[in-house]
C-alpha cells in the first residue's frame, strides 16, 4: 500500500513538473516564437505526460498541456452571462471622422494631453476568457453582448491561449481578445474541404467562428486557430493605462501585439494615427492573418472613465475600417457553371487585375437578376471589389468607358453542359438545369455528394477519384459504385492494389449506413441532413415515404411546402425510382434501423463499462444499451472513475459532461461506438 502510495506521489510530482515544463515550452514556441528545445524533445515530454496521466486518471486536469489536442464533445453550448458586457466599437472610415472623434475627446477632457494606442483590428471572433488563480476557467463567445456560449472546451485547444499563467497576475480577471484563423490555415482547411466535397468557408472570419462552435474539440484542435488579446477587464484597477495593461498581459503569457515590432503604437496626434492607418492599409496583405481595420483607443484609464460609454460602445475607442478594395478591369466574358443540384452560376471572366494582394481573373455574379440590374455587357469596364470574402464581386460598370455598339447581355436559356432548357422555379432567383440524371456535372456532383462524410461517408474515395471513375467510364451514376470490382480499378492512374481494395471495402461498408444517410445521400434538392432524419423518423421506410402525399409530409415538423414538393416530385420520377431500386438491390438500407439492426455482435467491449446519456440518431435508448451488451459491454447508471466510456448523444447534460471530463473518462459519439465494433 505504501509503495503504491509513494508511486502515486512520485507520479504526481513528475506530472506537475512536466505540465510546467510543457507550458513553458509552449509559451516559448507559440507566443515568443523562440523555442529552446526541439520538436522531438517536446513530443517526448508530452508523450511521457500522456502516459502518466493515463495511468493516474485521478490527476486529470482540463488545463493540462495534453488537453490541447481536444477530444471532448459538446452537443449544445451552455449560455453564460458576461460579468461585464461585451460592447462593440463605433466605426469610422475617413480622416475627417477620426478628427471629429479626437475633437470630441479633447472637448470632454478639457484639453488634457491625450495619448492614443493604435492597434490592428483582427478579423475573427471575439472571446472573453476568465482566469481564476492563473488558470483558464471559462471562455465565452460574444453572443448578444450580454451573454454568450461557453466554448471553453474548444478554446483550450488554441495554442496561443495560455491555460496556466505566469508572473504576477490578478487572482480573478477576464481578458478579451479575438480568435482568428491565420491565412495559411484557412487555405489548408478549404483545400481539404474541397477534396472532401464539403462547402468552402468564404473567409477566415467565418471559418474561425464556425470552428469555435464545432461539437468535437479534436476537430477544433486541427483547425489551427490563434488569438490576440486586447483588453483586460476586472473590478480591481489593473493598470493606469491601456498600454500598461497590454504589457502586463504580455508578462502573464498572453499573445499580445506587443510581441511584434509594429502591431501596436502609442501616439499623440491625428497625424500619427493616420500614419499608422495608412501604413497598415497598404501592408495588411503581408500579415499572416486578416485585419479589417485599425482600432484607436484613448490610453489613459482615468480619461477613459471620464469619456465613458454610449449604450453600445465606449466613447474612448473607435474602429477605423478599411474600405473594401476596388479595382477596375475589363469584362471579357460571362461563363456559366453548373453545380451538383443543377444550379447555374454565372462567373465573370476578367482581364487579370491586381487587387488586395492577389491577381483577380474571375469574379462571382450571383444570378441573372444581378447581371440585368447592373446591365453588364461584354467589353464593359467593371468595378471589382474584394471585401472580407475571398471571392471578388463585380459591383458596377464604368459607363463612360462602355464601348460603342455594346449589346445588353442575354442570359443563357440552355444548360451549357447538356443543352437542356433551363428552368427558374417560381419565387427563386436561380436558374436550374433540370436534367438531374443526365447532365454531366450533376451526375458527378451527385456521386461526390453521395460518398461525402455526412452522407454515406465512403472511405477510400474522394471527389477526385469520382471524376476519374467518370472519365474512365466506370461510373455514370451512384448505382454504378456498387458494381465496381477491384480489377476494374487497377488500370486507373494512381490506383495501387491497396487503394483499390480500400475503395471496394469502403463501398461495401456503406451498406450498413442507416436509412437517413442514404436518403440524404440521394441529393434531393432541399433535403439536408436534418430533413432526412425527420423524414425517416416520420415515415420509417422508403416505401411509406413513396406512398406519402405532400399533405402527409407537411405534417412533419420543419417540413414546409418547398421541401415536401421537392421530395414528392423526386420520388415520382422514373429515373429516381430506378436508382432507388438499384441501390436497394445492392443492399443499402431503406428502412429505419432503430436498434442498430444486425450490426456484428462480438466481445469487443469485454470488461468495459459504459454510461449512455442523451438522445441518439442511430439507436433509441434501449437499442444502444442492447448494442453495447450484445458486444459484451456493461451498462452502468452513473459516471465514476471506473467508467470506461461515456457515449454522448444529443442533449447530454452539462453536469455529466463536466464530471466525465474531470474524471478523465473517455467521451465518445454513437458513431465512434459503432466504429469500434466494425473495426473489430
Ligand atoms: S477593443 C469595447 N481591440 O472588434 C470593445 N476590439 O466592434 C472593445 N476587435 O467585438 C474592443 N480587434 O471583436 C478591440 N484590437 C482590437 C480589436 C477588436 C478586433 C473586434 C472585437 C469587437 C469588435 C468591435
Amino acid at each position: 500500500m505504501s509503495d503504491l502510495f509513494s508511486q502515486e506521489s512520485a507520479d504526481k510530482e513528475r506530472i506537475d513538473y512536466l505540465r510546467k515544463e510543457l507550458n513553458h515550452h509552449n509559451f516559448l514556441y507559440y507566443i515568443k516564437d523562440a523555442p529552446e528545445i526541439s520538436d522531438r524533445e517536446f513530443d517526448a515530454l508530452l508523450e511521457e505526460l500522456h502516459k502518466l496521466e493515463d495511468a493516474n486518471p485521478q490527476f486529470f486536469d482540463p488545463n493540462s498541456p495534453t488537453q490541447r489536442v481536444g477530444g471532448g464533445l459538446t452537443k449544445k453550448f451552455k449560455t453564460v452571462k458576461h460579468s461585464f458586457p461585451m460592447l462593440s466599437l463605433s466605426n469610422s472610415y475617413s480622416r475627417t471622422e477620426i478628427e471629429a472623434w479626437v475633437a470630441r475627446a479633447y472637448k470632454s477632457l478639457g484639453d488634457q494631453k491625450v495619448f492614443f494606442v493604435c492597434e490592428l483590428k483582427y478579423d475573427g471572433a471575439a472571446v472573453s476568457l476568465r482566469y481564476e488563480n492563473g488558470v483558464l476557467v471559462r471562455a465565452t463567445t460574444r453572443g448578444d453582448g450580454k451573454s454568450g456560449d461557453d466554448i471553453t472546451i474548444n478554446v483550450r485547444t488554441i495554442r496561443t491561449v495560455p491555460l496556466q499563467l505566469k508572473g504576477d497576475y490578478p487572482e480573478i480577471f477576464e481578458i478579451r481578445g479575438e480568435i482568428f484563423m491565420p491565412k495559411p490555415s484557412f487555405v489548408t482547411l478549404n483545400e481539404s474541404r474541397k477534396a472532401a466535397g464539403l462547402d468552402l468557408f468564404a473567409n477566415p472570419r467565418n471559418a474561425a467562428a464556425g470552428s469555435l462552435k464545432l461539437q468535437d474539440s479534436k476537430e477544433v484542435a486541427n483547425r489551427r486557430l490563434e488569438s490576440f488579446t486586447y483588453s483586460v477587464v476586472s473590478d480591481a484597477d489593473i493598470a493606469d493605462s491601456h498600454y500598461a495593461s497590454l504589457e502586463l498581459a504580455t508578462s502573464w503569457g498572453f499573445h499580445t501585439p506587443l510581441l511584434y515590432d509594429n502591431y501596436v503604437q502609442r501616439v499623440s496626434s491625428v497625424d500619427d494615427v493616420m500614419q499608422f492607418i495608412e501604413y497598415w492599409n497598404e501592408h495588411r496583405h503581408d500579415l499572416p492573418f486578416e485585419i479589417d481595420g485599425v482600432v484607436i483607443k484613448v490610453d489613459d484609464v482615468y480619461q477613459q472613465k471620464e469619456l465613458g460609454y454610449t449604450a453600445k460602445s465606449p466613447r474612448w475607442a473607435i474602429a477605423y475600417k478599411f474600405a473594401a478594395e476596388e479595382a477596375q478591369t475589363i469584362l471579357n466574358d460571362i461563363r456559366f457553371q453548373v453545380g451538383r443540384t443543377g444550379a447555374v452560376t454565372p462567373v465573370a471572366e476578367l482581364e487579370a487585375v491586381a487587387l488586395a494582394g492577389t491577381t483577380v481573373r474571375r469574379a462571382s455574379l450571383h444570378n441573372a437578376d444581378q447581371i440585368a440590374r447592373l446591365d453588364l455587357r461584354i467589353g464593359d469596364t467593371v468595378r471589382v471589389e474584394k471585401g472580407g470574402d475571398i471571392i471578388p464581386k463585380v459591383t458596377g460598370v464604368v459607363h463612360e468607358l462602355r464601348p460603342v455598339n455594346s449589346k445588353p447581355f442575354e442570359y443563357i436559356q440552355n444548360c451549357p453542359e447538356c443543352q437542356a432548357p433551363l428552368v427558374r422555379p417560381e419565387g427563386e432567383v436561380v436558374h436550374y438545369c433540370p436534367a438531374e440524371f443526365t447532365c454531366p456535372p450533376q451526375r458527378i456532383g451527385k456521386v461526390q455528394h453521395f460518398i461525402s462524410r455526412k452522407a454515406l461517408d465512403i472511405d477510400g474515395i474522394g471527389s477526385e477519384t469520382v471524376k476519374q471513375l467518370f472519365q474512365a467510364g466506370l461510373v455514370t451514376g451512384i448505382a454504378d459504385l456498387y458494381k465496381l470490382r477491384v480489377e476494374d480499378l487497377l488500370p486507373l492512374e494512381r490506383m495501387a492494389q491497396k487503394s483499390a481494395d480500400n475503395l471496394i471495402q469502403g463501398i461495401e461498408a456503406s451498406k450498413t449506413q442507416p436509412f437517413e444517410r442514404v436518403l440524404f445521400g440521394l441529393g434531393i434538392r432541399h433535403v439536408g441532413e436534418t430533413v432526412a432524419q425527420k423524414l425517416v423518423a416520420a415515415f420509417s421506410s422508403i416505401d411509406r415515404l413513396m406512398e406519402a402525399s405532400i399533405e402527409d409530409m407537411l405534417l412533419v415538423d420543419e417540413i414546409g411546402e418547398i421541401i415536401a414538393k421537392s421530395v414528392f416530385d423526386f420520388l415520382k420520377r422514373d429515373d429516381a425510382q430506378i436508382l432507388i431500386s438499384a441501390l436497394r438491390d445492392a443492399g443499402l438500407n431503406f428502412e429505419r434501423t432503430d436498434s442498430g439492426g444486425d450490426l456484428l455482435m462480438s466481445q469487443v467491449f469485454q470488461g468495459k463499462s459504459f454510461v449512455v446519456s442523451g438522445v441518439f440518431t442511430r439507436f433509441d435508448r434501449d437499442g444502444i444499451k442492447e448494442f453495447i451488451q450484445k458486444n459484451s459491454g456493461k451498462i452502468v447508471g452513473s459516471i465514476s472513475s471506473k467508467t470506461d466510456y461515456v457515449v454522448a448523444g444529443e442533449n447530454m447534460g452539462p453536469a455529466k459532461l463536466e464530471k466525465a471530463q474531470k474524471l478523465g473518462v473517455r467521451i465518445i459519439s454513437e458513431n465512434e461506438l459503432i466504429q469500434m465494433v466494425e473495426q473489430q
